[in-house]
């Protein structure tokens, strides 16, 4: 982690948590409800789970390398180094906390057309498939090699309601929408965490999205950049609700009548 992106990172930290409301302090219903069962459900374990975390702890143990791609941000498109599976596992995906956050959420509200960008070993995306059993998942990844290793993990795990696909989001992401029979319930953006990207995906995104669809974008206090693109995501008028958790802002479409902005306090720890 750069030093800036680190000092943004505690400044923000320190701040969220002087603002993070509990669940007295909301008086949204729809926000209400989302505190108390979803957010808070956090006994709620669910049986893919545990299959889940025993081979998240495989990849943690791995030996093998892997030569990536990196489109990452930060680094410049197409450089290629290897790196160590392990590391990607400790270092790129969410934890286990967060990956359920998302399941509950698409269990909770029965969304059945799902997207993710940046599958990397697709541990995350085992949880979004796995919460919607009798749904799809598409999920987008640019590392060719990082890609297969999720694609195994997938056969592993027996989801075979994943679509992966392959490529710079900036090649495969518009023609994905374009070829979409039904409108996108649930949207995970976690890849590429630079200011401009996020937008445009982003903007992309929105005029495929259902009725009731929820957008996540993942790390909006990574960078300062990260944290524009939230602040401007959160503005956007198809959103009625956003919910900062600091680790990620949470939007939703249609909840609400009015636009409402919450900092809500997730139990990491
Ligand atoms: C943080 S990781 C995703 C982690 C995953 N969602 C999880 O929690 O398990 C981000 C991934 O996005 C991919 N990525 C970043 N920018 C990209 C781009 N412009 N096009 C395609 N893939 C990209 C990277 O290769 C990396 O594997």
């Amino acid at each position: 982690v750069r030093l800036s992106n680190f000092l943004h990172q505690i400044k923000w930290f320190l701040n969220y948590s002087l603002k993070a409301q509990n669940l007295h302090g909301v008086h949204s219903p729809f926000v209400y409800a989302f505190n108390k069962q979803i957010l808070n459900a956090t006994d709620a374990t669910f049986y893919p789970f545990e299959k889940i975390e025993a081979l998240r702890n495989q990849l943690l143990k791995s030996n093998e390398s892997v030569l990536v791609t990196d489109f990452g941000a930060g680094s410049r498109l197409n450089q290629t180094q290897t790196r160590k599976v392990a590391k990607i596992a400790k270092y790129s995906l969410k934890p286990q906390k967060i990956a359920a956050l998302y399941f509950r959420i698409i269990q909770h509200y029965q969304y059945q057309n799902l997207l993710e960008l940046g599958t990397s070993l697709g541990i995350t995306s085992a949880y979004l498939a796995s919460a919607a059993p009798k749904g799809n998942l598409s999920t987008l990844e640019g590392c060719p090699n990082i890609a297969q290793i999720a694609h195994s993990n997938f056969k592993k795990l027996n989801l075979f309601s994943v679509e992966p696909i392959v490529g710079a989001f900036e090649v495969t992401l518009q023609n994905h929408l374009a070829s979409l029979a039904k409108p996108i319930d649930f949207v995970l953006i976690d890849g590429n965490h630079r200011y401009k990207p996020t937008i445009n995906y982003l903007n992309q995104i929105i005029p495929y999205l259902s009725d009731n669809a929820c957008v996540i974008i993942d790390d909006i206090y990574w960078s300062s950049e990260m944290t524009k693109a939230w602040e401007e995501a959160k503005k956007n008028p198809t959103f009625t609700v956003s919910i900062n958790l600091f680790s990620v802002g949470i939007l939703f479409k249609h909840a609400g009548k009015i636009k409402e902005d919450f900092v809500l306090r997730f139990p990491y720890f």
